[in-house]
Parts: structure tokens; C-alpha cells; sequence
């Protein structure tokens, strides 16, 4: 069944729902669409069948299919280019978290002058943001990032040496269709590495400070699904249900980061640049860590999250219960195939030292529940090392 969602943008949900995008193209006013994309999405056959959907309604259409993993400028400044040449008039995003964060920063560049590193959120560069962007539709191939709800996009830059995230509520796609068909095929090490992406923005979300109960209901329920139907996903590709679950809890994790993320995002960002991780395999390897670290700061809310992830807390003290939090993810993890260690995912020891700086100067520690020095940061990657 299809519905429509209206929080945050409009998404179009469901099994299926990818035929809806001639119409959502159409709606927005757009007659000539540059798709963004990865070779991994041309060689599976889904651009033809997008380009198809297109062609069939009118719609005429431009490929750029020049995006990497962790995207640079080689990913963007091309799309850019192309977009102008093919006199586009709108952008569709088509892949993983990669393509969607390669097109908006190709949609904010074909009106933005700038350079991108001028657009730094670290800078608040979101305030040279205007709304002068082209219509975006956003269309995820795999369940993690939820970057086709999010405001933000990261691009590892040249000028700043480090994955930069750009932030500004007109990056928003205009609508995002979740297809969980789209992720049938997805390979299990590649499932497990993005839905625990979707896990950790959840789980950091939940345990990042301020005030906002509705993420928190919502990053709280997302830690639930994930738990639940993760594994299912991984061993049994084709399963609807489960499929579906993670589709919208990548969702639920991009909504509820609004709220904030916490150092498991500052450490793995340097992982992805140094040591050319898969991002949200580096979460995954994290995430126990930085649990353990912030226990002293976050008891009552890890031992929230221990009920969600499937532990029976009744009768324990919330020591015991946040304790029961952090072997749930360990054992997720172990079921799943998440290696132990980062050294068996391709690190070397002397990469630490290089990484902790690049930690430190990443913004999402700083809604960490427990502040986190550069000696928590060296201890922290050891820790997982
Ligand atoms: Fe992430």
C-alpha cells in the first residue's frame, strides 16, 4: 500500500511507489531531470528502468553517473557541468547515500557561486544558503543514511581535508520516494553496513543532548525497528516486511538526527576519509565503544534503549539495564557480521593519531552526551582498534 508522508518532505512510501515518480516530476513543474547516480545502480539495470519510466511520460532526461563512495568535488563539479550543459531543470538522486549527497550539493552549486567548503556548516556556511535551489527528487537504493529527508550533505573537500558537512533546510529534497523494492537486491554485508548507519543515527540521536521529545519518540521507535528486522533483512533479501521496516527506519534516523548525533559520527568520519571505510560499517564497529564511554552521562537513556532493543529489563537497576544496551548492539552486531575490530575492517595503528584531530574538529561530537577530549577520541579508536 501506498501513503504520503508529510514530515519532514513529502514521501511517497511503499512497495511500488517508484512508479509514482513521473507524476512527482511532473508536479514539481520539471521537463528536463539530470539523474544522479553511481555504476552500481547503471549496471543493475534501475537507471534504464527510472530512464524508461521517464521517457514514457514526457519527461526528458540527462544521466550523470560519475558518483563515488564518501564523494569529493570529483563527484559534484561534473554532475554540475552536466546539468548545464543538458540545460536541466531539476535533479533526481538515484542510489545510496553517496548519489544523495553528490546531487545536493549539485543542486546547491548550478545557483551557488561559492566554493563548497565556503558553505561549511562549521562556518555556518547554511546561512549563504538561499532558496534558490532547482526541484530535487530523491530516490534511496539502500536503507541507512536518509539522506532523502535530511538537510544536510557530506562531501569530503579538498580546502578542508575532511568529510564537510554542508547544512541548510533548503537542501531538503522537494520529495523523496522509499521504494523498499529498490533494496531487494542489496547484498547482506552491504545491508548490515547501512542499517546500522540507520541504527546509530537513531541510537545517537536518542542520546544526544537537548530538548526534543519528538526525536526522541521517534529515534527511540527507529532503534526498535532496526533491532526487529535488520537481521531479517540481511538473510532473507527478498522479505517485504522487513525491507520495508528499514526503508522507514532510515527515515526515523534522519528525522530524529535533527536533533543532534554524538562522537560515534565524529570517529567514523575520519575512518571513511584516512582509511577509506564504509561508513556505516565504522558506526557499527563504534557504537558499543562510545556506549561504554557515555554510560556515566546517559544511564537512564541507554536503559531505555535496551528495552527497545529486544532486552528484558524487568528488575534490573538502570546500571545493569544500560550494561543490557550495549551487549543487545554487540550481539546485533555478531549476528549480522559486523567485524570486531577496525584493524580486521582495513585500519592500521598509525592512522590513529592522524584521525583524532579530524575527530575532534567534526561537529557531531558536540552533541555527545558526555563532551569527548582528543585523549577520549585516541582512547576511544584503541578502544576499537
Ligand atoms: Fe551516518
Amino acid at each position: 500500500m501506498i501513503s504520503t508522508w508529510s514530515f519532514p518532505n513529502r514521501i511517497i512510501f511503499g512497495c511500488g511507489a517508484i512508479e509514482h515518480l513521473p507524476a512527482a516530476v511532473s508536479g514539481l513543474g520539471a521537463r528536463r531531470a539530470l539523474v544522479v547516480t553511481d555504476p552500481g545502480v547503471v549496471t543493475c539495470g534501475l537507471l534504464a528502468r527510472i530512464t524508461d519510466l521517464l521517457g514514457k511520460s514526457g519527461v526528458a532526461c540527462a544521466v550523470f553517473d560519475g558518483v563515488k563512495g564518501n564523494p569529493t568535488e570529483a563527484s559534484v563539479y561534473p554532475g554540475v557541468e552536466a546539468y548545464r550543459s543538458e540545460h536541466s531543470d531539476s535533479v533526481i538522486a538515484l542510489g545510496g547515500g553517496s548519489s544523495l549527497d553528490a546531487a545536493k550539493a549539485i543542486r546547491l552549486k548550478v545557483t551557488h557561486d561559492l566554493p563548497l567548503e565556503e558553505y561549511d556548516d562549521l562556518k555556518n556556511g547554511g546561512d549563504r544558503i538561499s532558496a534558490d535551489l532547482p526541484p530535487m527528487i530523491a530516490i534511496p537504493t539502500t536503507a541507512g543514511t536518509g539522506s532523502e529527508v535530511g538537510r544536510s550533505t557530506v562531501i569530503t573537500l579538498k580546502a578542508t581535508g575532511r568529510k564537510t558537512v554542508i547544512f541548510s533546510p533548503h537542501l531538503i529534497p522537494s520529495v523523496a520516494i522509499a521504494d523498499p523494492e529498490l533494496t531487494f537486491d542489496l547484498p547482506p554485508h552491504l545491508t548490515a553496513a547501512t542499517g546500522m548507519d540507520a541504527m546509530t543515527h537513531n541510537l545517537e540521536a536518542y542520546l544526544s543532548i537537548g530538548f526534543h521529545p519528538m526525536c526522541d519518540a521517534i529515534a527511540i521507535k527507529g532503534v526498535e525497528i532496526v533491532a526487529r528486522s535488520l537481521p531479517i533483512a540481511i538473510h532473507d533479501g527478498r522479505n517485504a516486511e522487513a525491507r520495508t521496516d528499514m526503508m522507514a527506519a532510515a527515515i526515523m534516523g534522519a528525522v530524529a538526527f535533527q536533533k543532534g548525533l554524538g562522537t560515534v559520527h565524529s570517529l567514523a568520519h575520519p575512518l571513511s576519509t584516512v582509511a577509506g571505510m564504509h561508513h556505516g560499517l565504522t558506526n557499527a564497529i563504534l557504537l558499543p565503544h562510545v556506549m561504554r564511554f557515555n554510560l556515566p552521562f546517559s544511564r537512564a537513556r541507554l536503559a531505555d534503549l535496551a528495552a527497545a532493543l529486544g532486552a528484558d529489563t524487568r528488575g534490573m537497576t538502570a546500571d545493569n539495564a544500560a550494561v543490557a544496551a550495549i551487549d543487545a548492539i554487540e550481539k546485533l552486531n555478531n549476528e549480522i557480521g559486523v567485524p570486531k575490530r577496525l584493524r580486521d575492517a582495513g585500519v592500521r595503528e598509525q592512522m590513529i593519531p592522524v584521525m583524532v584531530p579530524l575527530a575532534m574538529a567534526d561537529g557531531c561530537r558536540l552533541c555527545n552526551p558526555r563532551p569527548t577530549s582528543a585523549e577520549d577520541m585516541e582512547m576511544l579508536y584503541r578502544a576499537a582498534f
